[in-house]
């Protein structure tokens, strides 16, 4: 099911944060404290570059994932601090927001070799522990950057047709040995990988439009993910 949401600007600011209660923010700390030693001790997970596990406001209402560690982020441990990763602060920025306002992560936690694209198994691998991630942190909206991070939410959906739209995330579709996938009550926004944009700066204008619809998606969240 396909929503679209007006283009319009948001009038006034709208909050990220939900104030979550400061007990919570501290579970919710320590589950993905947790969650990332536990990552560190599996030797089944595939690579075996640093760890580069994810970063932001664990009350955020979005939660951005990208497709896997590049070189910069390899090196920093951080998600999303190369070329791509400006040009995705600069997106948020040009919302109101900050960086520190979302939270950012990747399908795949380790960088692959020479950045070839994540293989299917690695993205296999991985996946007990995205789907942990989100559930912990529980965004509202999972804005996925680039086609692999779109297609392991939704594998129907294309790029090219379905940049800047507005999904409801279904989990029965995608039984995991772990269950079902916690994806339930949350909207799927895909959203071009920054790399892409910087390839092809034509594509900048539309990619800022897209991003400033997210105030009102997170607004009208309530609405978009209970209409027909
Ligand atoms: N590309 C990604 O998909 N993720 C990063 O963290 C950096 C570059």
């Amino acid at each position: 099911m396909v929503q679209w949401i007006e283009r319009s600007p948001p009038k006034a600011k709208i909050v990220v944060r939900f104030h979550m209660g400061a007990q919570k923010i501290m579970d919710k700390q320590a589950a993905l404290q947790k969650l990332e030693e536990e990552m560190r001790s599996d030797k089944s997970l595939q690579l075996d570059t640093n760890l580069v596990f994810g970063e932001g406001n664990l009350d955020c209402a979005v939660m951005f994932i990208g497709e896997a560690p590049g070189e910069q982020e390899d090196t920093q441990k951080r998600p999303f601090v190369g070329r791509g990763g400006q040009l995705l602060n600069k997106m948020i920025e040009k919302i109101g927001w900050k960086r520190e306002d979302v939270y950012i992560t990747n399908i795949v936690k380790r960088r692959p070799p020479n950045n070839r694209d994540p293989l299917p198994e690695e993205i296999e691998a991985y996946k007990p522990y995205l789907t942990k991630q989100i559930e912990i942190i529980n965004p509202k909206i999972v804005a996925t950057l680039g086609r692999f991070s779109m297609n392991y939410f939704n594998p129907n959906l294309k790029i090219s047709r379905d940049h800047g739209k507005v999904f409801r995330l279904n989990a029965s579709r995608r039984p995991t040995a772990e269950g079902v996938l916690g994806m339930n009550g949350r909207l799927l926004v895909p959203f071009f990988h920054p790399a892409a944009v910087l390839r092809n700066p034509n594509l900048l204008g539309e990619y800022e439009k897209e991003f400033k619809k997210l105030p009102k998606i997170v607004e009208k969240f309530d609405e978009l993910l209970n209409s027909n």
